[in-house]
Order: structure tokens, then C-alpha cells, then sequence
């Protein structure tokens, strides 16, 4: 059988580097630093990467990913985020390779009082969700065979993620404010990169058509709920627990708009791929464990 190698983007960041850590079987990962593949660029052209790496599938966990700043430079969020998948996903087309894009719950307005269906009309309020649907659309008319995947509310024992920055404030302060008046499906990176990595074997093989799917752990919270799961645990390994106060978004103002309803249906993904991820309670446990044993990397 030929080698499989894939190229990741983002490959220092919580989705990217998951996959980089645990590539399945036969599977080759080359994950250029932004320093050598920068979504950003100008002109992004990859073919001669594509060729000289012999690569047979694109997974672009590469994102703008600053929410709220992505207010004040929608142009830069537009071109990584909207542009630059795009780009891949042509010269996937070009190369006859499949392409799989990362994408986000953000795409929905989130005032549909029931969790969201693929099929359901997008409506982002924010710069970031606007570049994230650009890039959800640039991917789906490149003629590249095609995943699109929408994930949300990531953690992971590294990056930036809400465990790691609740189990910080819970080491700083007696009492901890979050909201309790946003719903949605935390989700363990690792739990990502590992259904990711089935759907690419998939659409390699052609045992998939194109699609969006929806991949988040099961069941839903409030970001308040998650905070009480971090807390529980880490109270069970010895760590101080902070009073927990439920506050309504308003007292938590934020430059850019959250959506209030950010749950995910994932009925499609497990009917067309048999996948079904645990329960974020487990998921969010095994990385509260895994932060504390020290196993996170030291950035804020
Ligand atoms: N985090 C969430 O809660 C969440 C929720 C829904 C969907 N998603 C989506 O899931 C995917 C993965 O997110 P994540 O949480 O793994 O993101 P992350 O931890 O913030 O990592 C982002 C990655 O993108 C890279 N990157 C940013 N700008 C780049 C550029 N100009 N050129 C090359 N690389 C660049 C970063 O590299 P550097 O290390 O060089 O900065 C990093 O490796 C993204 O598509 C994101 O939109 C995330």
C-alpha cells in the first residue's frame, strides 16, 4: 500500500498538535511551522510542498483563532481564516488530493433554541465566525474532494483553552464568576484529532462523499457547568476549589458577540462514519488529570 502522509497546519496549536502527537498506523505527518507555511501569506501556494512531500491529504487545523481581537483586524482573520483555506483546498483540487477543514460552531447566529443540524442556515455574528464560514465556503466550491468539520468549546491539556484558564483562576482566587446563559459541547482535542484522522482515512479511500459533519463530545453545559466539572476534579486531586458563581453573559462583556446556543447534533457523523465521541464529562476529567500531572505545556 502506498504511504499516506498528511499535511497539518496548525500543527502547534490544541487540534493540529493532537494529531501530530498520535498519527493512525501508516500514516506519515508533516506539520510545517508558521514560519515555513504561513496562512497568512499573500500568495499561498503549497504545490511545490504537495510534491516534494509526496502528500495525500490536506487537515487544516491552522486558524485565526483570537475571537475577540479578530473585531479589530477582520482583514487578517479573513485571509487564515476565510482565504488561505481556500488556497489549500485548490491546490488539493490541483494535486487530486482531499482536503479536511476545521471549522466552528461560530457560523451560527446561536439564537435557535434547539442544538444545530449541518444543514441549518448559517448567520455568524462575529468577525472570526464570518472568516470561518469564508473558509468553510472557499473549500466547498475549490472542486476538492472535501470535509468539513465544525467543532466547538476545545480544550486540551496544552494552548489556550477555558480548563486550563479555570484551573489558573481557581489556584488565584476564592470565588470564580462564569456564565451559566451559554450552552454548548465542550471538546477534548485529542477526541478531535482521532475522529479526524478517521475521516481523512475515509475520504482517502473514497469510502466518503463530500460534507459538513459536526464533531463535539456528547451531551452539553453551560461554560458555568464545565467550570463546576473542572473544579470537582481537580477538588478530587487535592486542589483548592474556588466558590463557583453562576453570572449572566452581560456581566461578562466581550468584544465580540458569543453565540447563546453553540450545541452541535452529531447524528450525521456517527451514520456516516460510526463515530461517536464520549462524554465531555470524560473528556473534560482526563484533561483536568492530565494538566495537573504536569503534562500541559507552559503557556498561559
Ligand atoms: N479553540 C476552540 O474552542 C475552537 C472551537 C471551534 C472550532 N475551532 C477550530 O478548530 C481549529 C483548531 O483550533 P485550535 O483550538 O487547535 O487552535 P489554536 O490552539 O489556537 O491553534 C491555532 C493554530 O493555528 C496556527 N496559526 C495561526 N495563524 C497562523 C498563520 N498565519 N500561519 C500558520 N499557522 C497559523 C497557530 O500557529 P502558531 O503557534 O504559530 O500561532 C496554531 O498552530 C481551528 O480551525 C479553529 O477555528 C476551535
Amino acid at each position: 500500500m502506498a504511504e499516506r502522509v498528511w499535511l497539518v497546519t496548525g500543527g502547534s496549536g490544541q487540534v493540529g498538535g493532537a494529531l501530530a502527537a498520535a498519527p493512525p498506523p501508516g500514516v506519515r505527518i508533516v506539520a510545517p511551522p508558521r514560519a515555513v507555511l504561513d496562512l497568512a501569506a499573500e500568495r499561498l501556494d503549497i504545490a511545490p510542498l504537495l510534491a516534494a512531500e509526496g502528500i495525500t491529504a490536506i487537515i487544516n487545523c491552522g486558524a485565526y483563532t483570537k475571537v475577540d481581537q479578530a473585531e479589530d483586524e477582520p482583514e487578517l482573520a479573513l485571509r487564515i481564516n476565510g482565504d488561505a483555506p481556500g488556497a489549500l483546498a485548490v491546490a488539493a483540487h490541483a494535486a487530486g488530493i482531499p482536503i479536511v477543514q476545521i471549522s466552528t460552531d461560530y457560523v451560527f447566529a446561536g439564537d435557535k433554541p434547539s442544538p444545530y443540524f449541518e444543514a441549518d442556515p448559517t448567520g455568524p455574528t462575529s468577525a472570526y465566525g464570518r472568516s470561518k464560514l469564508a473558509g468553510e465556503q472557499a473549500v466547498a466550491a475549490s472542486g476538492a474532494r472535501y470535509a468539513i468539520l465544525r467543532t466547538a468549546w476545545v480544550f486540551s491539556p496544552g494552548g489556550a483553552n477555558f480548563v486550563r484558564t479555570m484551573l489558573r483562576l481557581g489556584r488565584e482566587r476564592d470565588t470564580v464568576g462564569v456564565v451559566d446563559d451559554q450552552v454548548g459541547c465542550p471538546t477534548h482535542a485529542g477526541d478531535i484529532a482521532a475522529a479526524v484522522a478517521q475521516v481523512t482515512l475515509a475520504l482517502e479511500d473514497g469510502r466518503s462523499g463530500d460534507g459538513i459533519w459536526h464533531l463535539v463530545n456528547s451531551g452539553e453545559t453551560s461554560w458555568h457547568g464545565l467550570a463546576a466539572r473542572v473544579f470537582a476534579r481537580a477538588a478530587l486531586r487535592g486542589q483548592p476549589a474556588p466558590q463557583l458563581n453562576a453570572i449572566p453573559t452581560s456581566a461578562y462583556p466581550t468584544k465580540a458577540p458569543r453565540p447563546a446556543n453553540s450545541r452541535l447534533v452529531t447524528g450525521r457523523l456517527y451514520h456516516d462514519f460510526g463515530i461517536r465521541l464520549r462524554p465531555w464529562q470524560e473528556a473534560a476529567d482526563e484533561a483536568v488529570d492530565a494538566i495537573l500531572a504536569g503534562e500541559g505545556d507552559t503557556r498561559p
